[in-house]
């Protein structure tokens, strides 16, 4: 009989956790109404005790998102889980997830304990969880360079701790899918109240197995998946949610198996987060990448003319790929506006909607045609979500062959009105200059990209920028038709971000305990 797999979705904890893509909690909860509208099972919304701004977004999250499972991580140690109770508490399904290292070399070189005092550790996680709400899923990290034997007497001690779900990570990436497949069905011979549990798997992909040891864990009876949109995640990432979701359903007559999730929402969730994390989907990603569903040779295009069978095993609309469509102009009013950018999966208050037209206006009047990338670029870039500390007023530079590039930029920072020149190596160099001299931050620039997020002489030029001041990083982006422009806006972007960060204060927890 076919069995329905759980997706528990870790975009905004686990692929939170891909270096640059940290979201402010204004993003995290656009994410997770997306991730409801998908029909995930459960949605991982972040590691509550890890900072404020995790704990605010998993708080709201529970009490804003409907119809779906909200967990928070937790280390095995009574103040996570405490915090991660406060934090999920108002849910209308609260989960709360804990985990502790099982492996030989955490258990000695991570935590400096014994197995029997790790597994008491994680036995009293569980217990206290479970003291606070039914929902306690148990996980044992680096499960997959653990003994097996060891295993099966923690998951058998978490189960009868009242563990509903026990996950299985493979935390480094490591194992294969014959491995895995014969891990989980040990599990399920050896475990003796493994009935009482569902068995979950969590794969990283640094050997670009992550979807391949997920679903053959699916063969040998797992019945929970956790995943990512655009497979993003901690290093090389974790098996992405599209692609299970696709193969499940594509070869439904190797799996027998189904999810709640409604396909067609994928593409834009995919999109939404590739927008709000700045991490870019690759053209050949499978099931979401730009070329998924594009047909380059002569003979493909005649087959797939002829009959699109012939070279496509899934349906474009199956997964909400829509061309990139023209869907707006300089004619269109706010009510277009607001309905395409609602149809993307972006709900913005009033104010913010007041911002976002009239910047497309604008743009409107320089450029004809506006694609749904040119509109991502506008709410990324307008919207920002970053309470925005420095706005850009005005910008001008110098440059050419044999001229030393110079720049003029004015700031506004509240009332105030802020203005520098400086010069630099190019033109960039220069405006980046004058704004740190402006803000007074001796900001040190890690990376810098530029692409047209549109079609045509006339695109919108997207800027990404990764930013350093004392020991934070972050990621900033800014767009416009004028390219210094756009790198202007995206280097204030990420001072902005600094800015929050310094206020904010860093995460509580430290590198070492990042999971
Ligand atoms: O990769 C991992 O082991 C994790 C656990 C915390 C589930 O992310
Ligand atoms: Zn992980």
């Amino acid at each position: 009989m076919s069995r329905t797999i759980r997706i528990f979705d870790t975009t905004l904890r686990d692929g939170e956790q891909s270096p640059g893509a940290s979201l402010n909690v204004e993003e995290k909860i656009q994410v997770a109404h997306a991730l409801a509208r998908l029909r995930v099972d459960i949605i991982e919304g972040g590691f509550p005790v890890s900072s404020p701004g995790d704990f605010e977004a998993v708080a709201r999250i529970a009490r804003e998102v409907k119809d779906v499972t909200v967990a928070g991580l937790a280390r095995a140690l009574p103040k996570d889980i405490d915090a991660c109770y406060e934090a999920v508490k108002s849910a209308e399904s609260p989960r709360i997830h804990t985990f502790i290292a099982t492996s030989d070399i955490h258990i000695a070189k991570k935590f400096r304990k014994t197995r029997e005092e790790i597994l008491d550790m994680a036995v009293e996680a569980v217990r206290r969880a479970k003291s606070k709400l039914p929902d306690v899923e148990f996980s044992c990290e680096d499960a997959c360079r653990s003994d097996p034997d060891y295993i099966v007497k923690v998951l058998t001690a978490v189960i009868d701790a009242g563990a509903v779900t026990v996950n299985i990570p493979d935390t480094v990436g490591y194992t294969t899918p014959p491995e895995f497949l014969e891990l989980i069905t040990t599990i399920r011979r050896k475990v003796p109240n493994i009935d009482r549990a569902v068995i979950s798997v969590h794969c990283h992909n640094d050997l670009g197995l992550a979807t391949a040891n997920s679903l053959a864990a699916i063969l040998a009876g797992a019945g929970q998946v956790e995943c990512t949109i655009n497979g993003i995640g901690e290093r090389a990432g974790n098996a992405s949610l599209e692609e299970i979701v696709m193969t499940l359903k594509t070869r439904r007559d190797k799996f027998d198996c189904e999810t709640r999730i409604k396909t067609q929402e994928i593409f834009r969730t995919s999109r939404l987060v590739s927008a709000l994390t700045g991490i870019r989907v690759q053209p050949n990603k499978a099931i979401v990448g730009d070329n998924a569903f594009a047909h380059e040779s002569g003979i493909h295009q005649d087959g797939v003319l002829k009959d699109k069978r012939t070279y496509e095993i899934m349906r474009p609309e199956d997964i909400g790929w829509t061309e990139s469509s023209l869907v707006l102009g300089k004619h269109s009013g706010r009510h277009a506006f607001k309905t395409r950018l609602e149809e993307m999966g972006f709900h913005l208050a009033d104010h913010e909607l007041d911002r976002a037209f009239e910047r497309f206006k604008k743009i409107a009047d320089q450029k004809k045609e506006i694609y749904d990338e040119d509109l991502e670029a506008i709410i990324e870039d307008e919207v920002g979500r970053i309470p925005p500390v420095y706005t850009l007023d005005y910008v001008h530079v110098t440059s050419g062959t044999g001229a030393v590039p110079t720049a003029t930029v004015r700031l506004k920072r509240g009332d105030q009105v802020l203005q520098e020149s400086a010069w630099g190596d190019g033109p960039v160099d220069a405006v980046y200059n004058a704004i740190d001299l402006i803000a007074g931050m001796d900001i040190a620039l890690l990376d810098y990209g530029i692409r047209s997020v549109s079609k045509g002489k006339d695109a919108i030029g997207e800027v990404s920028v990764k930013l350093k001041f004392k020991d934070q990083v972050v990621k900033g982006k800014g767009a416009s038709t004028d390219i210094i422009e756009a790198s202007a806006k995206a280097y204030i972007n990420g001072a902005n971000r600094l800015l929050q960060r310094l206020e904010f204060g860093p995460s509580k927890v430290s590198a070492d305990d990042r999971v």
